[in-house]
């Protein structure tokens, strides 16, 4: 039985104090059992983030990580830097980093072994955007970021790996997947995990939705059988993630 897990990503939003802030009015609201709870705030935030996350059921992620482990890589963040303050999980290869700062198949692979490596649990992304869908390529564009993403991860590594599949086109669109749509093509991404692994590896690895996942769709997007929980930006930002994290 897969556990729901329910991210947050807060993209370039929040000061520290804000972060504070945020952390210590949603601590109550997202108190659940039920699923995995993960805020992903700005690098800068993380270390108080920890902090105010004590004692509380939220883990804390970054929003990305380079796979070197420490050198000449201005404005990087090595994975011991993450691990070193707490940190435990990291969002890799999200589209916006994909489409503004250049990064490929091949740099999430190396960023997911990485991650790996050091203990920290990814989250790799995937989706379309809406040319490719139109194109009706959106299943092998998907699976190919999978199975690149992926690669030379052994069966045990990638059952620690969450997936997170996000059309480019729903994300802070507000126009979000349908239930159909978003599992059709989970569905799809657990039968590519089956033949890469097995069904064993494929039936372990949780792969959320993301793409305006909010209080009011997260209940039928949830309830899909190959979708495990979300990831969420604009909605992870107010009160209103309480009621995605508890969206029975
Ligand atoms: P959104 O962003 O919920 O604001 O659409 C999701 C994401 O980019 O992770």
């Amino acid at each position: 039985m897969r556990k729901m897990i329910i991210a947050g990503n807060w993209k370039m939003n929040k000061t520290v104090d804000e972060a504070i802030n945020l952390i210590n009015e949603l601590k109550p609201l997202v108190a659940t059992d039920a699923a995995e709870v993960v805020f992903c705030p700005p690098t800068i935030a993380l270390m108080a983030a920890v902090e105010a996350a004590k004692g509380s059921n939220i883990s804390i992620g970054a929003q990305n990580m380079y796979y070197e482990e420490s050198g000449a890589y201005t404005g990087e963040t090595a994975p011991n830097m993450l691990t070193s303050i707490g940190v435990k999980y990291v969002i890799i290869g999200h589209s916006e980093r994909r489409e503004y700062f250049g990064e490929t198949n091949d740099t999430v692979n190396k960023k997911v072994h990485k991650a790996i490596e050091h203990g920290l649990i990814p989250i790799m992304c995937c989706g379309e955007t809406l040319e490719q869908r139109k194109q009706d390529i959106t299943i092998d564009f998907v699976n190919q970021q999978i199975k690149v993403g992926l690669l030379d991860v052994s069966k045990e590594d990638a059952k620690k790996v969450v997936v997170a599949y996000e059309p480019i086109w729903a994300i802070g669109t507000g126009v979000t997947a349908s239930s159909e749509q978003a599992e059709e093509v989970c569905a799809a991404i657990r039968a590519t995990l089956t033949e890469v692994y097995d069904t064993d590896t494929a039936e372990a690895i949780r792969i959320q939705y993301g793409g305006s996942v909010g209080a009011g769709n997260a209940a039928e997007l949830f309830a899909m059988p190959n979708i495990d929980g979300g990831l969420v930006g604009g909605a992870s930002l107010k009160a209103d993630f309480g009621k995605v994290v508890n969206y029975k």
